[in-house]
C-alpha cells in the first residue's frame, strides 16, 4: 500500500463552504439531541454533524472539510477508512461475522502477530469490544494471578466508565461521576507526578520521584489491608492532559511493585499502538508490565480491544473465563491485524517520532511567545498545551480553553479538547506540513482569545 494514500484527498483542506457548524449540522444535531442524551462537552460546544472521513480529512453535512487533529477520540489513528483496514473488515463482514470464541483463521494470524510485537513474554491474550471491559478483565485477572483484591490507581488517570474502571478514577466530577456513596471497596487512589504541577520537589525544584514512591510504600503499609493485587495506571495520562511522568517514575514504581509482589496493570488503551512512537508507551522507560490493555487505535475505529498478561500467568485467564460475546469476532480480528500491519508497512512509529519532535519544537516556541501558554507536553502524537491565566500562579484557564477549541474548530480543525488543556491526537499518518497547519490554526485562535481577554 502506498503510504501517501490519503494525500490527494487532503489537498485544499481546510475548506469551509458555510459558517461552521453549518445549518444542516445544526438542524441534524438538534433533532438527534432531542433523544440522544449524555453527550460530551466537546459535542455541546461544537455541534457539528460529520458525514465522511478519509485519511486526515473529515467532511460535515454542509460540505465543510476539516483537518483531523483528534483521530475520532484517539481511535482512527491510521486515518479514517484506511483502505487496507476497511477491506479487511468488509471481507469478513461478508464471510463470517461471529463464531463465539472458536478459532478462526484470522484470529490465528492476529494472535501470532500480537505475540511478535509485544515485549517480554506478554503473550496470553483475550479480546474485547471496548476499553473499559478490557480494564475490568485486567482487574479480574490481577485478582486471579495474585489471589489479592486491593487496587491502587492515580489522581487524574482515566480507565473507562464501568464500575471497577470508575473506581480507579476521580468519582465525584466529570465523566466518572457515579452517584454512589463511595468507590468500590478496596480501590484507592494516590497522586502521581505531574512535572508542571509537582506535589513534591527536590531542593533544586525538580520533581522528587522518590517522595512519591516513599508515599506509596507508606500507603501500602498503612492504608491498605496488605492485599494489593495491582497498581492500575496509564503510562501517560491521556485524558488527564497528556501528562508524561518523569523518566525514573515507572522504573522505581516497578521496583516497589516487585518488592511487595504487586502487579503493574498498564492501561495502554489510549497511549498504546504507536501514539507515542512505541507499541507500548511504557517501553519509553524500558519497563515491562504484568498486564496490558489495548483499545482505541487497536482496530482503527472497529471496536476491538485486548487484555494481555504474561505467559506464566496465562492460566489466570482460564480461571476468570475471560471470553465475551463479541471479543475476537472475525471482523474485529481483521481490523486489529490490518492495523498492526499498516503500522509496520508504513513505518508509522518512525513518522510519529520524527513529526512529533517537530511538533514539540513548534509548541515550545508558541509557549515562549504566548502569555497564556503555561506548559506544552507530550511525545509523538499524544500532545497537550496547557492554558493558564498567569504563568506564575499557573491558574487553569478553562474559559480560554473552550474558546480556543471553538475558534479553531470553526476555522476547520476537527479536534477534541475541553477545558484548559488543549489535547491533540492527530492521525499517526500525518506529515509535517499538515501538523504545522493544525498548529497554525490553534495558534491563530490562541492569539484571538488572548486579545479578547485583554492580554495585548
Ligand atoms: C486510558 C483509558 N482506558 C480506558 C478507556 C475506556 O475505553 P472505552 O471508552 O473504549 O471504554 C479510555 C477511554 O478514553 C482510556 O483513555
Amino acid at each position: 500500500m502506498n503510504k501517501d494514500w490519503w494525500k490527494k484527498n487532503a489537498e485544499g483542506i481546510p475548506s469551509l463552504l458555510t459558517e461552521a457548524p453549518g445549518p444542516k449540522s445544526l438542524e441534524m444535531h438538534a433533532n438527534t439531541a432531542k433523544y440522544m442524551k449524555g453527550l460530551s462537552s466537546q459535542v455541546k460546544l461544537f455541534p457539528v454533524c460529520f458525514e465522511e472521513g478519509f485519511g486526515i480529512t473529515l467532511t460535515d453535512v454542509d460540505g465543510n472539510r476539516y483537518l483531523d487533529f483528534s483521530s475520532g477520540i484517539y481511535v482512527t489513528s491510521l486515518g479514517h477508512c484506511h483502505p487496507k483496514i476497511s477491506e479487511a473488515v468488509s471481507y469478513w463482514a461478508k464471510k463470517l461475522m461471529n463464531a463465539h470464541d472458536f478459532t478462526t483463521p484470522i484470529k490465528e494470524k492476529l494472535m501470532e502477530k500480537m505475540a511478535s510485537i509485544l515485549p517480554g513474554k506478554l503473550n496470553a491474550i483475550q479480546l474485547y469490544s471496548d476499553g473499559t471491559t478490557a480494564v475490568e478483565a485486567g482487574i479480574r485477572a490481577a485478582r486471579a494471578i495474585s489471589d489479592k483484591h486491593e487496587f491502587i490507581s492515580a489522581y487524574r488517570d482515566f480507565h473507562g466508565k464501568t464500575m471497577a474502571s470508575v473506581s480507579c478514577a476521580q468519582m465525584y466530577r466529570g465523566s466518572t461521576y457515579s452517584y454512589g456513596p463511595t468507590r468500590s471497596a478496596g480501590f484507592y487512589m494516590v497522586p502521581r507526578p505531574d512535572p508542571y504541577r509537582p506535589l513534591w520537589t527536590k531542593n533544586d525544584g525538580t520533581i522528587d520521584t522518590d517522595a512519591y514512591i516513599n508515599f506509596y510504600e507508606n500507603f501500602i503499609k498503612e492504608g491498605t489491608v496488605g492485599n494489593v493485587a495491582a497498581f492500575v495506571l496509564e503510562p501517560v495520562q491521556g485524558w488527564g492532559g497528556s501528562i508524561f511522568p518523569p523518566g525514573d517514575y515507572f522504573p522505581k514504581l516497578k521496583m516497589l511493585c516487585d518488592k511487595y509482589k504487586i502487579l503493574l496493570l498498564d492501561d495502554e488503551v489510549l497511549a498504546g499502538m504507536g501514539r507515542t512512537g512505541e507499541w507500548l508507551a511504557l517501553s519509553h522507560w524500558d519497563v515491562i508490565p504484568d498486564i496490558v490493555t489495548f483499545g482505541k487505535s487497536f482496530g482503527n475505529g472497529f471496536p476491538v480491544t485486548a487484555m494481555i498478561v504474561s505467559e506464566e500467568n496465562g492460566e489466570a485467564l482460564e480461571k476468570i473465563s475471560a471470553s465475551s460475546s463479541y471479543g475476537g469476532n472475525p471482523m474485529a480480528c481483521a481490523a486489529a491485524l490490518a492495523s498492526i500491519e499498516v503500522i509496520e508497512e508504513e513505518d508509522i512509529l518512525q513518522n510519529v517520532r520524527t513529526v512529533g519532535d517537530s511538533i514539540m519544537k513548534r509548541m515550545k516556541k508558541m509557549q515562549d511567545e504566548h502569555p497564556i501558554i503555561g506548559d506544552v507536553k507530550g511525545k509523538g502524537f499524544l500532545l497537550g498545551i496547557e492554558l493558564v491565566k498567569d504563568k506564575k500562579t499557573k491558574e487553569p484557564f478553562d474559559e480560554a480553553g473552550n474558546l480556543v477549541y471553538q475558534k479553531a474548530f470553526s476555522k476547520g480543525l476537527a479536534w477534541i479538547p475541553a477545558g484548559h488543556i488543549l489535547r491533540m491526537s492527530p492521525p499517526l499518518i500525518m506529515d509535517e506540513k499538515y501538523a504545522m497547519m493544525g498548529l497554525d490554526l490553534i495558534e491563530e485562535s490562541i492569539s484571538e482569545v488572548e486579545k479578547e481577554f485583554g492580554y495585548y
